[in-house]
Order: C-alpha cells, then sequence, then structure tokens
C-alpha cells in the first residue's frame, strides 16, 4: 500500500526542467495563464488582509468555524458539500483528502460515516478537530497529518478531495490551501487513488476552470476513472467565464452503484 501505480504515461502536460523534475504545462492559452496568475495574486492578497480573522459559517445544516490559515467556505463550496451528503451512506468508509476546516469530513459523518481527515496544515488539523466535535461527530471522524497518502491505510468506499487550483509554488500554508507547485499533490493522488479504492468505490473531486482543468480530465482519464459531473455553476469574473464543477468518479466498468 502507498506505492505509486504506474497507471499513466508521462503526458504532455508536463516536462522536466534541467534538475530533473517534473514541470506543469498549462492546458491553455497564455492569456488564460496571466488571468489565473493575477486572479491568484489577488486572492492571495485578500486572504492575507482577512488573516486575523475566524470566521463562522452555517453550511449545510452545521456550523463550521474556520481558523485564518485555513481555507473557507466559498459561495461554490455547496456544489461539493451536496454531493457528499447525497453520495454518503451510513456503512461508507470515507477518505477526505485535504479536509481544510474538515467541513467535508463533517457532512460524511452527518451521514454515518467512519471518516479519515488528513491535511498537511497543521491549523486545518486542529480546526476539523474541533469542527468534529462542534457538530457531535467526532466519534466518526480521525484527524491526521499526511501528505497526499503518506499516512493513509486500507481502503475506502468514497474519497472527497478539493485539491488547491492552480500550480504555482506556494509561499506559505496559506498559500497551499489554493495552489499546489506544479500538481504534484493531485498528481500523486490520482496516480495512487485507486489503491485506496475499495472494488465500486467512488471519488468525489471538485475542482473549476480557474485552474487547469484540462490537466485535471487527462489524470482522470489516465487513471482509468471514468468521470460523471454532479453540479456546474459557473461565474464571470473580470469578463472571463469560470466554470466550477463536482465530479463523481469511479473505476470504468463499476459505473452503477
Ligand atoms: C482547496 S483546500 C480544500 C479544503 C476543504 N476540503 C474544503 O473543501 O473547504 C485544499 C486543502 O488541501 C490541503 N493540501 C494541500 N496540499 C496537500 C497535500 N500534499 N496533502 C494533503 N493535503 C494537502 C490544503 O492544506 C488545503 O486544506
Amino acid at each position: 500500500m502507498g506505492q505509486a501505480t504506474p497507471y499513466r504515461e508521462a503526458m504532455e502536460s508536463e516536462r522536466q526542467d534541467q534538475a530533473g523534475k517534473r514541470v506543469h504545462v498549462p492546458q491553455m492559452p497564455a492569456e488564460r495563464v496571466e488571468q489565473i496568475r493575477r486572479w491568484h495574486a489577488r486572492a492571495y492578497r485578500e486572504a492575507r488582509a482577512a488573516l486575523q480573522q475566524e470566521q463562522t459559517f452555517a453550511y449545510l445544516g452545521r456550523t463550521i468555524v474556520v481558523p485564518p490559515q485555513v481555507m473557507p467556505i466559498t459561495p461554490v463550496s455547496h456544489l461539493l458539500g451536496e454531493a457528499v451528503l447525497a453520495e454518503v451512506g451510513a456503512q461508507d468508509r470515507v477518505l477526505d483528502m485535504g479536509t481544510g476546516s474538515g467541513v467535508n469530513a463533517v457532512l460524511a459523518a452527518a451521514s454515518g460515516a467512519d471518516v479519515l481527515a488528513v491535511d498537511i496544515n497543521p491549523h486545518a488539523l486542529a480546526a476539523a478537530r474541533s469542527n468534529a466535535v462542534r457538530n457531535g461527530v467526532a466519534a466518526r471522524v480521525t484527524v491526521r497529518h499526511s501528505d497526499v497518502f503518506e499516512f493513509v491505510d486500507g481502503v475506502f468506499d468514497v474519497m472527497v478531495f478539493d485539491p488547491p487550483f492552480r500550480w504555482f509554488a506556494p509561499r506559505d500554508l496559506l498559500e497551499a490551501a489554493t495552489t499546489d507547485e506544479n500538481y504534484g499533490a493531485m498528481t500523486r493522488f490520482f496516480n495512487q487513488a485507486r489503491d485506496y479504492l475499495k472494488p465500486g468505490g467512488r471519488l468525489l473531486v471538485f475542482f473549476g476552470s480557474s485552474g487547469d482543468l484540462e490537466y485535471l480530465h487527462r489524470l482522470i482519464e489516465a487513471s482509468g476513472f471514468h468521470r460523471t459531473v454532479l453540479a456546474r455553476h459557473a461565474i464571470v469574473k473580470d469578463g472571463q467565464q469560470v466554470d466550477y464543477v463536482a465530479l463523481r468518479l469511479a473505476v470504468a466498468g463499476h459505473v452503477a452503484s
């Protein structure tokens, strides 16, 4: 368990730099890349400015408190949250990858599932533990530090992942919630995900076209998953459309359940 499985060949969306490091090649026109850099810089400035503030959200019937340094609930979070509520059953074992405030771990546990919630951000781990207690589901939620699958054990019926959308290098833990250098973590996740899924297991994934959605689609395909769009929402930002999608993935051949 935990060994990368070679489901995919190198894609044209990556190259190696002189030191042999994998470098992400965005699957979009250069102007879109520049627009995404500007959006990212603005979002990071705004997040830094709000750094002293703890926020409390009434969200899908739960109360979620999000400290500074942790990804807040956003106006499109419910696309994934509602998918979790619809998909997860009381018998399920669920992995919440990159749990942040623990919001999706709390929703899954509120449906009766046993949940392992992991993140690399210690502030997120503390928040996820507090939110599990606050919502009366702590007995069903285990919170653990793990860099992707590093400290994940066993297999799961459902895995939930809302990965950082961007591929730039993060400067700190706050920024690591929204950007993953060269999509290293997201790529490792998809390389290994099938090893941690029970037969008939499903992935719920949230992403947006303010990241490289085309690259995500290629990773999904290369990992042998079939993708269904559960929910979609479009907004217009600075005159450009941004699409957000909640996806349900299942190993091709295990689509129905
Ligand atoms: C976009 S946030 C999503 C947070 C939460 N799941 C939600 O929906 O609000 C991405 C999360 O992934 C975490 N993360 C980033 N890199 C990671 C890695 N290598 N392993 C585990 N978690 C990671 C970040 O710390 C952050 O909490």
